[in-house]
Protein backbone atom coordinates (compact mmCIF):
# COMPACT_ATOMS: atom_id res chain seq x y z
CA UNK A 1 0.00 0.00 0.00
CA UNK A 2 1.53 3.62 -1.18
CA UNK A 3 1.43 6.30 1.69
CA UNK A 4 3.15 9.16 2.80
CA UNK A 5 4.45 8.04 6.49
CA UNK A 6 4.61 11.10 8.46
CA UNK A 7 5.78 8.73 11.61
CA UNK A 8 7.11 5.48 10.70
CA UNK A 9 8.60 2.96 13.16
CA UNK A 10 10.63 0.10 12.43
CA UNK A 11 11.14 -2.84 14.89
CA UNK A 12 11.07 -0.84 18.22
CA UNK A 13 12.13 -2.26 21.28
CA UNK A 14 12.19 -0.94 24.54
CA UNK A 15 13.19 -2.34 28.01
CA UNK A 16 12.93 -0.53 31.30
CA UNK A 17 15.17 -2.87 33.37
CA UNK A 18 14.42 -6.56 32.90
CA UNK A 19 10.85 -5.60 31.68
CA UNK A 20 10.65 -5.92 27.50
CA UNK A 21 7.67 -3.39 27.45
CA UNK A 22 8.53 -3.41 23.45
CA UNK A 23 9.30 -6.26 21.62
CA UNK A 24 9.80 -5.06 18.14
CA UNK A 25 6.76 -3.23 17.58
CA UNK A 26 6.43 -1.63 13.76
CA UNK A 27 3.87 0.52 12.42
CA UNK A 28 3.30 4.11 10.22
CA UNK A 29 1.10 7.33 10.72
CA UNK A 30 0.53 8.48 7.25
CA UNK A 31 0.39 12.10 6.17
CA UNK A 32 -3.40 13.29 7.78
CA UNK A 33 -4.44 10.67 8.90
CA UNK A 34 -5.68 9.68 12.60
CA UNK A 35 -3.74 6.14 13.88
CA UNK A 36 -5.11 4.25 16.96
CA UNK A 37 -3.74 2.24 19.22
CA UNK A 38 -5.81 -0.33 20.97
CA UNK A 39 -4.73 -2.44 23.98
CA UNK A 40 -5.10 -3.10 27.60
CA UNK A 41 -3.07 -1.94 30.34
CA UNK A 42 0.47 -2.11 30.24
CA UNK A 43 0.42 -3.50 26.57
CA UNK A 44 2.42 -0.82 25.77
CA UNK A 45 0.57 2.35 23.71
CA UNK A 46 2.21 4.98 26.60
CA UNK A 47 6.12 3.99 26.24
CA UNK A 48 5.35 3.75 22.18
CA UNK A 49 4.28 7.47 22.20
CA UNK A 50 6.98 8.37 25.07
CA UNK A 51 9.99 6.40 22.99
CA UNK A 52 8.31 8.85 19.88
CA UNK A 53 8.94 11.65 21.73
CA UNK A 54 12.17 11.16 22.97
CA UNK A 55 11.22 10.33 26.37
CA UNK A 56 12.57 6.97 26.11
CA UNK A 57 15.51 5.16 24.73
CA UNK A 58 14.77 2.53 22.52
CA UNK A 59 17.10 -0.12 22.75
CA UNK A 60 16.43 -1.38 19.53
CA UNK A 61 14.81 -0.65 16.04
CA UNK A 62 14.29 3.16 14.58
CA UNK A 63 11.96 5.50 14.66
CA UNK A 64 11.98 8.16 11.11
CA UNK A 65 9.64 11.05 11.36
CA UNK A 66 9.17 13.40 8.24
CA UNK A 67 11.78 11.04 6.84
CA UNK A 68 14.50 11.65 9.12
CA UNK A 69 15.72 9.55 12.04
CA UNK A 70 15.15 10.69 14.78
CA UNK A 71 15.13 7.58 17.70
CA UNK A 72 17.81 9.05 20.16
CA UNK A 73 17.18 12.64 19.74
CA UNK A 74 15.89 14.25 22.88
CA UNK A 75 12.76 15.75 23.35
CA UNK A 76 13.18 19.84 22.39
CA UNK A 77 14.24 18.96 19.27
CA UNK A 78 11.42 16.64 18.41
CA UNK A 79 9.17 19.05 19.46
CA UNK A 80 11.15 21.72 17.66
CA UNK A 81 10.72 19.50 14.64
CA UNK A 82 6.81 19.14 14.51
CA UNK A 83 5.51 16.59 16.84
CA UNK A 84 3.91 16.93 20.43
CA UNK A 85 2.68 14.70 22.78
CA UNK A 86 -1.16 15.41 24.98
CA UNK A 87 0.00 13.14 27.68
CA UNK A 88 -2.12 10.65 29.76
CA UNK A 89 -3.70 12.33 32.94
CA UNK A 90 -3.21 15.37 30.81
CA UNK A 91 -0.48 17.15 32.17
CA UNK A 92 -1.87 20.08 32.78
CA UNK A 93 0.06 22.55 35.23
CA UNK A 94 -2.92 22.96 37.51
CA UNK A 95 -1.44 26.17 40.04
CA UNK A 96 -1.05 27.99 36.45
CA UNK A 97 -3.35 30.12 34.78
CA UNK A 98 -5.25 28.90 31.31
CA UNK A 99 -3.31 31.22 29.50
CA UNK A 100 0.08 30.24 31.55
CA UNK A 101 -0.49 26.60 30.13
CA UNK A 102 -0.94 27.77 26.75
CA UNK A 103 2.30 29.58 26.79
CA UNK A 104 4.65 27.03 28.13
CA UNK A 105 3.50 24.82 25.07
CA UNK A 106 4.84 27.01 22.60
CA UNK A 107 7.71 27.87 24.93
CA UNK A 108 10.38 27.00 22.37
CA UNK A 109 9.34 29.50 19.94
CA UNK A 110 7.36 32.68 21.81
CA UNK A 111 7.86 34.54 18.27
CA UNK A 112 4.09 34.34 17.20
CA UNK A 113 2.57 32.90 20.85
CA UNK A 114 0.30 35.52 20.39
CA UNK A 115 -1.24 34.51 17.12
CA UNK A 116 -1.29 30.99 18.32
CA UNK A 117 -2.83 32.16 21.07
CA UNK A 118 -5.97 33.74 19.11
CA UNK A 119 -6.23 30.48 16.65
CA UNK A 120 -6.55 28.36 20.06
CA UNK A 121 -9.07 30.82 21.03
CA UNK A 122 -10.97 30.37 18.01
CA UNK A 123 -11.02 27.04 18.15
CA UNK A 124 -11.41 26.50 22.11
CA UNK A 125 -13.79 29.97 22.76
CA UNK A 126 -14.19 28.04 26.46
CA UNK A 127 -10.32 28.26 27.09
CA UNK A 128 -10.92 32.07 25.43
CA UNK A 129 -13.47 32.71 28.42
CA UNK A 130 -11.15 30.91 30.88
CA UNK A 131 -7.91 32.78 30.20
CA UNK A 132 -7.50 33.65 33.63
CA UNK A 133 -8.86 31.09 35.38
CA UNK A 134 -6.45 28.39 37.49
CA UNK A 135 -6.45 24.91 35.49
CA UNK A 136 -6.69 22.93 38.55
CA UNK A 137 -9.75 24.51 38.58
CA UNK A 138 -11.32 23.23 35.21
CA UNK A 139 -13.53 20.24 34.62
CA UNK A 140 -12.25 16.99 33.22
CA UNK A 141 -13.33 17.85 29.81
CA UNK A 142 -11.93 21.41 29.48
CA UNK A 143 -8.93 19.97 31.31
CA UNK A 144 -8.53 17.18 28.04
CA UNK A 145 -9.23 20.72 26.02
CA UNK A 146 -6.61 22.51 27.21
CA UNK A 147 -4.21 19.76 26.84
CA UNK A 148 -5.14 19.71 23.44
CA UNK A 149 -4.48 23.42 22.65
CA UNK A 150 -1.13 23.53 24.34
CA UNK A 151 -0.20 21.19 21.76
CA UNK A 152 -1.36 23.06 19.31
CA UNK A 153 0.31 26.60 20.37
CA UNK A 154 3.85 24.34 19.66
CA UNK A 155 2.49 24.25 16.03
CA UNK A 156 3.24 20.98 15.51
CA UNK A 157 2.36 18.46 12.14
CA UNK A 158 1.83 15.26 14.29
CA UNK A 159 -0.26 14.95 17.73
CA UNK A 160 0.50 12.10 19.63
CA UNK A 161 -2.78 11.79 22.17
CA UNK A 162 -2.62 9.25 25.09
CA UNK A 163 -5.87 8.18 26.49
CA UNK A 164 -7.76 11.49 26.06
CA UNK A 165 -11.39 10.36 27.22
CA UNK A 166 -9.71 8.56 30.53
CA UNK A 167 -12.51 9.49 33.30
CA UNK A 168 -14.53 11.46 31.24
CA UNK A 169 -18.54 11.33 30.63
CA UNK A 170 -19.60 9.84 27.65
CA UNK A 171 -21.10 13.11 25.96
CA UNK A 172 -17.88 14.61 27.14
CA UNK A 173 -15.92 12.12 25.11
CA UNK A 174 -17.72 12.87 22.03
CA UNK A 175 -16.65 16.11 21.99
CA UNK A 176 -13.09 15.45 22.66
CA UNK A 177 -13.35 13.22 19.54
CA UNK A 178 -15.32 15.52 17.39
CA UNK A 179 -12.42 18.09 18.42
CA UNK A 180 -9.98 15.66 16.82
CA UNK A 181 -11.54 15.19 13.47
CA UNK A 182 -11.26 18.55 13.54
CA UNK A 183 -8.27 18.87 13.93
CA UNK A 184 -7.38 15.95 11.72
CA UNK A 185 -9.65 18.22 9.04
CA UNK A 186 -7.56 20.85 9.32
CA UNK A 187 -4.40 18.62 8.62
CA UNK A 188 -2.75 17.66 11.49
CA UNK A 189 -1.68 13.58 11.59
CA UNK A 190 -2.84 11.83 15.11
CA UNK A 191 -1.48 9.02 16.83
CA UNK A 192 -4.40 7.87 19.34
CA UNK A 193 -4.37 5.86 21.95
CA UNK A 194 -7.55 4.38 24.05
CA UNK A 195 -9.49 2.15 25.66
CA UNK A 196 -12.78 3.59 24.15
CA UNK A 197 -11.87 1.61 21.32
CA UNK A 198 -15.30 1.62 19.56
CA UNK A 199 -15.22 5.17 19.20
CA UNK A 200 -11.66 5.79 18.44
CA UNK A 201 -12.13 3.58 15.60
CA UNK A 202 -14.99 5.22 14.38
CA UNK A 203 -13.15 8.27 14.02
CA UNK A 204 -9.72 6.31 13.08
CA UNK A 205 -8.75 5.62 9.59
CA UNK A 206 -6.97 2.66 11.09
CA UNK A 207 -5.55 0.79 13.96
CA UNK A 208 -2.92 -1.20 15.75
CA UNK A 209 -4.01 -3.45 18.33
CA UNK A 210 -1.48 -4.12 20.83
CA UNK A 211 -0.84 -7.34 23.31
CA UNK A 212 2.11 -6.97 25.75
CA UNK A 213 4.56 -4.98 23.69
CA UNK A 214 3.60 -6.80 20.09
CA UNK A 215 1.26 -5.67 17.77
CA UNK A 216 -0.50 -8.59 17.10
CA UNK A 217 -3.19 -7.32 14.71
CA UNK A 218 -3.54 -4.06 12.44
CA UNK A 219 -5.87 -2.81 9.53
CA UNK A 220 -8.06 -0.49 8.83
CA UNK A 221 -10.57 0.56 11.42
CA UNK A 222 -13.73 -1.00 8.82
CA UNK A 223 -11.44 -4.20 9.28
CA UNK A 224 -11.27 -4.24 12.74
CA UNK A 225 -14.17 -3.18 13.81
CA UNK A 226 -15.65 -6.44 11.67
CA UNK A 227 -12.69 -8.73 13.14
CA UNK A 228 -13.82 -11.82 15.11
CA UNK A 229 -10.82 -11.44 17.52
CA UNK A 230 -11.21 -7.66 18.05
CA UNK A 231 -15.07 -7.51 18.74
CA UNK A 232 -14.59 -10.26 21.74
CA UNK A 233 -11.35 -8.70 23.58
CA UNK A 234 -11.90 -5.22 22.97
CA UNK A 235 -15.71 -4.15 22.22
CA UNK A 236 -17.79 -6.43 24.18
CA UNK A 237 -19.34 -8.12 21.13
N1 LIG B 1 9.11 3.67 34.01
C1 LIG B 1 8.84 2.36 34.00
N2 LIG B 1 9.58 1.48 34.70
C2 LIG B 1 9.31 0.15 34.67
N3 LIG B 1 8.33 -0.40 33.93
C3 LIG B 1 7.58 0.43 33.20
C4 LIG B 1 7.77 1.84 33.19
N4 LIG B 1 6.85 2.41 32.37
C5 LIG B 1 6.11 1.38 31.90
N5 LIG B 1 6.54 0.20 32.39
C6 LIG B 1 5.99 -1.14 32.07
O1 LIG B 1 5.97 -1.27 30.65
C7 LIG B 1 4.78 -1.92 30.21
C8 LIG B 1 4.04 -1.02 29.26
O2 LIG B 1 3.51 0.10 29.93
P1 LIG B 1 2.74 1.28 29.22
O3 LIG B 1 2.56 2.36 30.22
O4 LIG B 1 3.43 1.64 27.96
O5 LIG B 1 1.35 0.59 28.87
P2 LIG B 1 0.00 1.22 28.35
O6 LIG B 1 -0.44 0.39 27.19
O7 LIG B 1 0.14 2.66 28.15
O8 LIG B 1 -0.99 0.93 29.58
P3 LIG B 1 -2.21 1.80 30.15
O9 LIG B 1 -3.39 1.48 29.29
O10 LIG B 1 -2.40 1.26 31.55
O11 LIG B 1 -1.83 3.24 30.14
C9 LIG B 1 4.01 -2.26 31.49
O12 LIG B 1 4.32 -3.57 31.84
C10 LIG B 1 4.56 -1.29 32.52
O13 LIG B 1 4.47 -1.79 33.82
MG1 LIG C 1 -0.73 4.29 28.99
Amino acid sequence: MERNNILSIKDLKVNYGHVNALKGVSLDVGQGEIVVLVGANGAGKTTIMETVLGANVPSGGEIRFKDKLTSGNPVDRNVRNGMYLVPEGRGVFSSMTVMDNLLLGAHHNLKDSASKLELVFDSFPVLGERRTQIAGTLSGGERQMLAIARALMSAPDMIMVDEPSIGLAPIIVNDIFEILVNLNKEGYSILLSEQNVYKALKIAHRGYVLETGKIIKSGTSDELLNDESVREAYLGA
